[in-house]
């Protein structure tokens, strides 16, 4: 996936990712912007991933339990539970980075909970241009940034869809 494609909502049909796409250089700006997105409020501004998505695909909203019932904002303690926990994976995958051969059984097995619960393989390209918007959002990211965090996110959703398929 390249950093053209990363507009939320844009498909790029693209979603093959391997550890070996990361060059030293992208590990380093990953590792240097993902601890600049860890000031101030994180939750606050991990919560516009799916604030875009809900928007770029509403009928989503139904798979997630903290959704389907209750307004998704800061006052939903299990919507902030769950930003909290898919912030987590990123935060264990920018900790590993350099290993991340590792982690591809645990993204695998991820994937594999996400069969379970009822997640069309087409919603990772969207939710990926979704976490670039939020990013983004917060970083203002050069485009050598976000061509790094692409290829990273492809490794993730890669894995994780051979886990979902
Ligand atoms: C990078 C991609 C993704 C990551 C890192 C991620 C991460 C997570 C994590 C950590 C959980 C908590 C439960 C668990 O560990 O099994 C979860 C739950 C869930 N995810 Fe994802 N996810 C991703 C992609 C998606 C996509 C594309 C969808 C569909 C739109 C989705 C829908 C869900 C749903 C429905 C749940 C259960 C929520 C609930 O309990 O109400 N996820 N995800």
């Amino acid at each position: 996936m390249s950093a053209d494609n990363m507009g939320c909502g844009s498909s790029s049909g693209v979603s093959t990712g391997m550890p070996a796409d990361l060059t030293e250089k992208d590990k380093e700006l990953v590792k240097s912007s993902w601890a600049k997105f860890n000031e101030g409020d994180v939750i606050a501004d991990g919560a516009h991933i799916y604030y875009k998505l809900f928007e770029k695909a509403p009928e989503a909203k139904e798979k997630f339990g903290f959704a389907k019932d209750g307004e998704v904002s800061l006052e939903n303690k299990q919507f902030k539970a769950h930003v909290r926990k898919v912030l987590d994976v990123f935060e264990s995958v920018v900790r590993e980075i350099d290993q991340l051969e590792g982690l591809l059984p645990v993204l695998n097995d991820l994937g594999a909970r996400h069969k379970s619960y009822g997640v069309p393989l087409k919603y990772y390209e969207i939710l990926g241009s979704c976490i670039m918007y939020a990013w983004d959002r917060k970083l203002k990211m050069d485009a050598d940034t976000k061509k790094a965090w692409g290829k990273l996110y492809g490794v993730v959703q890669t894995e994780m869809k051979k886990g979902n398929a």
